[in-house]
């Protein structure tokens, strides 16, 4: 009998071990044959730890599942998908799952993260094989014409930094891969590393052969040590299987791949501040140009991409471009990982077509806010994205519709406030975070953040309030127009959402005028 103990971080965090621990030592006393295979998790993040058993009509899920629960969940048959009050049925029967279309992220959840035999047994290295019999600028079309774009956040077309790297003439390249994973409220990087390492792997081997690079990276941000363990583990075995190293699959081709571990500086998932620390000094940005796909790691031609770019592209060479280009909208094309967090009732990852209004997320999928009170501001795209009002919610996830409501999607976070948010405190929360995150190297941000974060005290204080907002405004245009990197240039963006549309936040308790 097999069940399946999701082992990601969240799960960890909620017991996961001690619970896989007491379904071996109840199903040894009731002399069960049982194997516990530690997953990845599939999303559903309110449901963990979320545990899966095998049966003849397919896998029943429980959950949430505590230690304290197991006895009962084995005295009511757990092993053979028996009635209990945590059983949730066949997991991909739950609408929050049904409704999803999941490309990137099918696999994670459902298979041993570390198995290259489990990954091949769920479809994994097709699109590698396919890649191996094709010539490398065909690949780049692929990714071209897929119309994927980078999903850290900025959505350049993948296919054009492709093609820059493979057409930049040079007998080293590197591919890195972008998993500092900093912005507040999202996940799915994480969720990817520790449920499907190898789509990972596949992904970056892909983009080696294309470009001509046969050394990769793999940037992940200190405060994943699970992921950081799955990788590694996962790159190993495959190294072990011949899907990575040397003669890749009997190609002839080499592909070498580390995973490296950030020291915890948000400002390291900046491309240029990322490839600094890779190379072993303190996360400071670089100016651009020279961009990293002609000078990147170690001054070679290097491409740099999120987890969730090389992760679309194994699906794309598998099914093919079009296939891929059917999802989205307008030039946002295929899906988006979205991670929906904060105060609502049903968190998790949800991979959908671009499109989805934010308010389908947070009603269809999130089932509102976990409080039951009203919905206030919804911040979209990390720290660094705007605060929605209820006004807003109708705007579709999609790179250019998001622009223009003075939004981003960014890497797909939405964090959900009730309406007992204090929209000044989330104001100053901005300035405070760029105050501690900025890399220092340019005046605007490193000054700006701290005079920000004094000058809204003032405002919550009450001080002279509307003066100080007008100063605040100022502050937030010489930071959007004079900083160098998107740290200090995009700070502004939650701080001004917030005073534009929750303005009877800003007036302070006993305002007084200038
Ligand atoms: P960018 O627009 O400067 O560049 C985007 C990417 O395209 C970079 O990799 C750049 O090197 C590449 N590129 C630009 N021109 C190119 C060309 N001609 N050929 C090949 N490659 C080219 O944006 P940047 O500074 O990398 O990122 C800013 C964005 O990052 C923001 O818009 C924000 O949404 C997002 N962001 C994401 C965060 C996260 O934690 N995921 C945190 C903060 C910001
Ligand atoms: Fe560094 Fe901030 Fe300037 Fe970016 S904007 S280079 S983080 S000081």
């Amino acid at each position: 009998i097999k069940i399946y103990v999701p082992q990601d971080a969240v799960a960890l965090g909620l017991g996961a071990n001690r619970v896989a621990r007491a379904i071996f030592n109840g199903a040894e006393q009731r002399g069960l044959d049982v194997e516990i295979v530690r997953t990845g998790t599939r999303g559903l993040l309110w449901l963990e730890p979320m545990v899966e058993v095998a049966t003849a009509e397919g896998r029943i899920a429980y959950g949430p599942v505590t230690p304290a629960d197991v006895e009962g969940l084995l005295n009511a048959g757990l092993h053979e998908g028996g009635e209990h009050a945590l059983r949730l049925g066949k997991p991909e029967e739950i609408p929050f799952l049904k409704r999803q279309h999941r490309i990137t992220f099918h696999r994670c959840g459902v298979v041993d993260p570390v198995s290259v035999e489990d990954y091949r047994a769920h479809g994994g290295y097709r699109g590698l094989e396919a890649a191996l019999k094709m010539d490398a600028k065909d690949v780049v079309a692929q990714v071209k014409d897929s119309g994927l774009r980078g999903r850290g956040g900025a959505g350049f077309p993948a296919g054009i930094k492709w093609n820059t790297v493979m057409l930049a003439e040079d007998e080293r390249k590197y591919v890195v891969c972008n998993a500092d994973e900093g912005d507040s409220g999202t996940f799915a990087d994480r969720i990817m590393m520790e449920g499907d390492p190898f789509n990972l792997i596949e992904g970056m081997t892909i983009a080696a052969v294309a470009v001509g690079a046969t050394r990769g990276y793999i940037y992940c941000r200190s405060e994943y040590p699970q992921a950081f363990r799955t990788m590694r583990d996962a790159i190993a075995n495959g190294v072990k299987a011949g899907t990575l190293g040397e003669n890749i699959m009997g190609s002839g081709k080499t592909f070498h791949l580390e995973v490296r571990l950030g020291a915890g500086a948000y400002i390291c998932g900046e491309e240029t501040s990322l490839l600094e620390s890779l190379e072993g000094r303190r996360g400071i940005v670089r100016a651009k140009p020279p961009i990293p796909a002609l000078k990147g790691f170690l001054g070679k031609p290097t491409l740099v991409n999120n987890v969730m770019t090389f992760t679309a592209v194994p699906w794309i060479l598998e099914h093919g471009a079009k296939a891929y280009a059917e999802y989205g909208m307008g030039r946002s094309l295929g899906t988006l990982p979205i991670q929906l967090a904060g105060n609502i009732k049903q968190g998790g990852l949800i991979e959908y077509a671009f499109g989805i209004t934010i308010r389908e997320v947070i009603e269809d999928f999130g089932a509102g806010t976990l409080s039951g009170r009203p919905v206030r501001a919804v911040q979209v795209g990390g720290p660094l994205g705007a605060y929605f009002p209820d006004s807003l919610l109708d705007t579709p996830l999609d790179y250019e519709k998001m622009a223009a409501a003075k939004g981003l999607v960014g890497h797909g976070g939405i964090v959900v406030f009730d309406d007992t948010v204090d929209m000044a405190k989330q104001a100053r929360f901005a300035f405070e975070f760029c105050a501690a995150e900025s890399c220092g190297k340019c005046t605007p941000c490193r000054i700006g953040a701290t005079r920000g974060v004094e000058t809204m005290d003032k405002v919550i204080r009450g001080e002279r309030a509307e003066a100080h907002v007008e100063l605040v405004k100022d502050l937030c245009e010489i930071m959007t127009d004079g900083s160098l990197c998107a740290m200090g240039g995009l700070t502004p963006m939650p701080v001004m959402s917030a005073i534009n549309f929750f303005p009877e936040d800003f007036t302070g308790p006993g305002q007084q005028s200038f």
